[in-house]
């Protein structure tokens, strides 16, 4: 079991002035990649993908200690109403780790990155347990 994701912790790395310049391409890339997926592409099929990418490059700023843009809406919220089952959060998960590894992310980056992605999990999973 991985620990718990400490974003506190991240910000103390500095990790956003490092990641920077190259959150832009990879987040087109993943999303390029969540959209064509066989799998799990439907859900992102109705959406636009400049708006999706644009707001989790503005999420993953906030988590990594850079200036806070971000103007979404609570990730459960968003989220409940496409009722997504785990086997479904894992393979996204499994995308973005590859697209990480294939961009050449520096591994405590990337590993931080995957965990925190991890401990979302109860936020995006369909649940009537959970509240926020
Ligand atoms: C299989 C898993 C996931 C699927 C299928 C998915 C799908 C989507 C879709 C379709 C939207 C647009 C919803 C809307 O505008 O009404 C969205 C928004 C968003 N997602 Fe996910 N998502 C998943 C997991 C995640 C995870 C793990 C994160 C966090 C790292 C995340 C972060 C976001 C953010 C920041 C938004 C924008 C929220 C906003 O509009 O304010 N998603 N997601």
């Amino acid at each position: 079991m991985l620990p718990i994701f400490n974003p506190r912790k991240v910000m103390a790395k500095g990790f956003y002035p490092r990641i920077k310049d190259l959150m832009p391409v990879l987040m087109k890339d993943f999303y390029d990649r969540l959209f064509s997926d066989i799998m799990i592409g439907f859900f992102f099929a109705p959406f636009d993908k400049q708006e999706l990418i644009d707001k989790q490059i503005g999420f993953m700023t906030v988590m990594f200690g850079g200036p806070n843009s971000y103007k979404g809406l609570s990730l459960r919220k968003v989220h409940l109403p496409l009722n997504i089952f785990e086997g479904q959060f894992n393979r996204r998960h499994q995308i973005l780790k590859e697209t990480l590894e294939d961009h050449k992310v520096d591994s405590d980056i990337r590993e931080d990155w995957l965990r925190l992605d991890l401990s979302l999990k109860d936020k995006i999973l369909k649940s009537e347990s959970c509240h926020d």
